[in-house]
């Protein structure tokens, strides 16, 4: 069952609202798209099925605080603000409060037109401000993934691990790195912009 929590997010062009069991049909619609699937997916590229994807979606929506990205009053995507679970991590960091923010933007229409720095942005005024987050950890980015990049370097994320990865997904071959970046509380508060952006509870 998809948990639902009651938390709307709103930045000047993007609305985070609840994920709802309803919005799984649209969510299933991203996971169709081969570029969507290798920019985010580390297994095969084949269009996922929606018993491919309920089971994450209901892990998420326990684990975090799963989100719809609204942007001209339609679902352009979804994002997860969700507690570290990996060991290596959280052992890395002791006693640390870290939180990870799964990301994709299904429509592809709204690529690169500057939603998911938005999205990212409102979920880090909340993790901060209200979760007590000490840290953000956003492990093993491909190094294609060029917009994903950006948009982690551009608010400040630091890269801590880079490791050689070669992908065979089906005999489609990407070598290629990952990536992972942190941003700490104190690196936020240096930089941090608010934008006119609000939180509320439904
Ligand atoms: C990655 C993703 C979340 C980024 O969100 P977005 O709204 O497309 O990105 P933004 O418009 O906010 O831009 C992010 C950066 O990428 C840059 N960018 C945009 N289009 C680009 C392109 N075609 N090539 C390279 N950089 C590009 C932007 O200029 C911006 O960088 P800047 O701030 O330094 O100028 C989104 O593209 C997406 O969901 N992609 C598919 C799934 C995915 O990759 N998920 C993340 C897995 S880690």
């Amino acid at each position: 069952m998809i948990r639902e929590h009651d938390v709307v997010l709103r930045g000047p062009r993007v609305l985070l609202r609840p994920f709802t069991e309803a919005d799984l049909s649209t969510a299933l619609g991203w996971y169709q798209d081969e570029e969507t699937l290798r920019l985010s997916e580390a297994n095969d590229l084949d269009a996922r099925t929606v018993d491919d994807i309920r089971p994450i979606y209901e892990y998420l929506s326990q684990h975090g605080h799963l989100f719809i990205i609204e942007a001209d009053g339609q679902p352009i995507g979804e994002i997860c603000l969700e507690r570290m679970n990996l060991a290596w991590v959280n052992e890395r960091y002791p006693g640390e409060r870290i939180y990870r923010l799964p990301i994709v933007i299904g429509d592809r229409r709204y690529w690169g037109r500057g939603y998911g720095t938005e999205a990212v942005e409102l979920l880090l005024i909340y993790g901060f401000e209200q979760l007590g987050a000490d840290r953000f950890y956003i492990p093993g980015v491909w190094g294609f993934n060029q917009r994903s990049l950006r948009l982690w370097r551009r608010l400040g994320f630091r890269e801590v691990d880079i490791r050689p990865i070669v992908l065979d997904r089906r005999g489609r071959i990407d070598e290629t790195d990952e990536i992972d970046f942190t941003l700490t509380r104190a690196e936020w508060e240096a930089r941090r912009s608010r934008r006119g952006m609000t939180y509320e509870r439904t």
